[in-house]
């Protein structure tokens, strides 16, 4: 490697020492999944909208990069201690053709959204992104789209980058193969432009912010038992609110709070969506001591302060329709299980194999390398617990999701965690590391 190239791949460790104590009041950052949705369809409404607690990680980043080169106008400001989106919806027929590639860095919301979106534009549009988001399934959405008349292609074996050419689209009725919300939202991104009503079928529940979003939009969107219908509008309203606070990121907190012998974490204002609130039941079916407090509705999304103390924990199973409720939290959970009194076994998850790393390999590789018995399986794996994790090297592969879930363990580790590519937490909670040190005082 040249001493350049070498700079700019220059990685940042950091070292997570054992925490005597875990005490404090935090507010994670706002809710990613909510944040790409709020920027991407307040963009194709009729007129302005402020966005509190916007979330400032470098996806969304990415998201509204994207959206700017497209001819949307936004700022992000942080009005004390709050971050505040403002964007000038163009309308759903206002967005010009960039001038170059769209670049969606580590996002697959964006890069999967915003290709619903571009298919309904009448333009060529490029998406690309950073090489692990390169390596991901896109096939998923280019199928749907075809089927709705799109002309979108990708690499070989559906890979980015992908190139649009927009402009008509045609109704469908569509079972998704697997249980994915970012294929259901491109869809119904899509949707928005074609002539008809379309109908999409999940085959598990999975986060229904795109649904809410619109309908409080204006969209007539009706949900029947497993199927989404939607009819397309005339316009959308734009759409002023608070993003709830991300439980994805809260989660990290939960189960460090959980596994250690002194602590008492509280988490305020955190996004409740039963779509997302599987990590709550796994920790609880583990015998966490964790209290939901104060819940409440804020724009159209429910949500409460969390109270989580140190615990016993005891061993659990998730499978089935739980997974799509704690998808992004399986690697904390991991954590949980390695601290857990017997063995816990995540079970038809072999979808984390397609998130920002191999979720399986990764976190079974990175835990192990601390003492933890973990045996993957093409779909999940099995967590022997009961046994303290020890300090070492790891890696998190340039995976955020990892890099917490290792730091969350670290502090109970039994002696100091060097976490290599640390700095990958930007992507979903750039204040991770200031609001680790906080909580360790
Ligand atoms: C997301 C959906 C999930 C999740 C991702 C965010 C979204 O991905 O893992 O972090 O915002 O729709 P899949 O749709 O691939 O399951």
């Amino acid at each position: 490697m040249t001493p350049d190239a070498a700079q700019v791949h220059a990685v940042e460790h950091r070292v997570v020492r054992p925490a005597k104590r875990l005490r404090g009041t935090i507010a994670v950052p706002g809710d990613k999944s909510i944040s790409h949705r709020a920027a991407m369809l307040n963009a194709l409404a009729d007129g302005g909208a402020e966005v509190h607690n916007f979330l400032p990680g470098a996806d969304c980043l990415s998201t509204l990069a994207v959206l700017r080169a497209l001819g949307v106008e936004s700022t992000v400001d942080d009005d004390a201690g709050v971050s505040v989106l403002r964007i000038k919806g163009v309308g759903l027929r206002g967005l010009r053709e960039a001038a170059d590639v769209l670049d969606c860095g580590n996002s697959g919301t964006t890069m999967r959204l915003m290709s619903g979106v571009l298919a309904g534009q009448p333009f060529l549009s490029i998406l690309t992104g950073d090489a692990s988001l390169r390596s991901r399934p896109m096939a998923r959405i280019l199928e749907p789209l075809h089927q709705m008349g799109v002309h979108v292609i990708g690499r070989e074996g559906g890979k980015a980058p992908i190139v649009i050419r927009g402009g008509t689209v045609r109704a469908v009725r569509y079972r998704l193969p697997v249980a994915s919300a970012q294929v259901k939202s491109c869809v119904l991104l899509a949707a928005l432009y074609a002539g008809a009503e379309t109908t999409i079928e999940e085959p598990e529940a999975t986060r229904d912010h795109t649904e809410r979003m619109l309908s409080a939009m204006g969209v007539r969107i009706e949900r029947e038992g497993p199927a989404i219908r939607l009819t397309p509008p005339e316009r959308l309203g734009p759409l002023s609110m608070r993003v709830p606070n991300d439980i994805s990121a809260a989660a990290f907190w939960m189960v460090a709070a959980a596994i250690h012998s002194d602590a008492e974490i509280h988490l305020t204002g955190v996004g409740m969506n039963p779509t997302r609130t599987g990590i709550i039941d796994a920790l609880r079916a583990m015998g966490a001591d964790l209290d939901v407090e104060e819940e409440r509705v804020t724009a159209g999304e429910p949500v409460a302060d969390i109270v989580v103390r140190s615990s016993q924990l005891t061993a659990t199973a998730v499978g089935g329709d739980m997974i799509a409720r704690l998808i992004d939290e399986a690697p904390v959970l991991a954590v949980a299980g390695a601290f857990a009194q017997g063995a816990t076994e995540i079970n038809d998850a072999s979808e984390l194999r397609a998130k920002e790393s191999d979720r399986i390999t990764a976190v079974a590789s990175q835990l192990n390398a601390l003492g933890a018995r973990i045996t993957e399986r093409p779909d999940g794996m099995s967590i022997e617990g009961g046994t303290r994790l020890a300090g070492g090297d790891v890696e998190s592969f340039g995976d955020h999701r990892l890099a917490m879930a290792l730091a969350a363990g670290a502090l109970s580790a039994s002696s100091e965690v060097r976490i290599k590519d640390a700095e990958a937490v930007a992507v979903s909670y750039p204040t991770f590391w200031d609001d680790l040190d906080r909580l360790t005082e």
